[in-house]
């Protein structure tokens, strides 16, 4: 049977659990009979490299616009290789988004409506998935890990509140992240079952 590819995105801030339940979504979907492409933003070309390196700089030199035009770029560049999958029937599951810079660049200033113009041909995922935790209790899951230059607690705040103002237009859903695991992803499920 041949099946169509479908694209779904996952945001949030980290410690929200993305890698626990892109993991899991993906068992789900392998059983289902879908070849699946794991994904994520920044991505590992060179654009993407130029960012990694960036964010784990101790300088933050840029302007925020010039981090969304970059985020952008790579971006388009990101959207041909989705393209590639979804024409071979994949599931492309990506770990950040579109909404990745409205939330982050919008949360440093950056205007909303021109960020949409930059990317108004990125290609559109079929579902958006916001993991929706309190930075405070994020932050303390991820103490371990590095921090990039986005991590501060304030910043992460105001990150969380562009998030969940994208939820009223219907670009994505919300999903609780601070309950257990299996319980977050029978809710995810019930999204995705609806793309099939
Ligand atoms: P992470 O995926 O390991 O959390 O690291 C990616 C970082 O990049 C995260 O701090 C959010 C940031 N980011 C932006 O600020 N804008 C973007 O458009 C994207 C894709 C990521």
């Amino acid at each position: 049977m041949s099946k169509r590819g479908f694209f779904i995105v996952f945001e949030g801030v980290d410690g929200g659990g993305k890698s626990t339940q892109i993991k899991l979504l993906t068992e789900y979907l392998e059983e289902k009979g879908y070849d699946v492409e794991h994904h994520m933003e920044p991505t590992h070309g060179q654009i993407g490299n130029l960012l990694w390196n960036y964010m784990r700089s101790k300088n933050r030199s840029f302007t925020p616009e010039t981090e969304a035009l970059l985020f952008a770029a790579d971006r388009i560049e990101h959207g041909n290789i989705i393209k590639e999958a979804l024409n071979e029937g994949k599931a492309v599951i990506s770990d950040r988004y579109l909404h990745s810079s409205l939330a982050y660049q919008g949360a440093a200033g950056v205007d909303a409506a021109w960020m949409k113009k930059l990317n108004k041909h990125a290609l559109k995922p079929d579902l958006v998935i916001l993991l929706d935790i309190d930075p405070d209790e994020s932050l303390e899951r991820v103490q371990d890990r590095a921090r990039t230059v986005f991590e501060e607690n304030e910043y992460l705040k105001k990150v969380r509140s562009e998030y969940l103002s994208y939820a009223e237009n219907g670009e994505l859903v919300v999903i609780d992240a601070c309950r257990a695991i299996d319980q977050v992803h029978a809710e995810i499920l019930t999204y995705v079952s609806k793309l099939f």
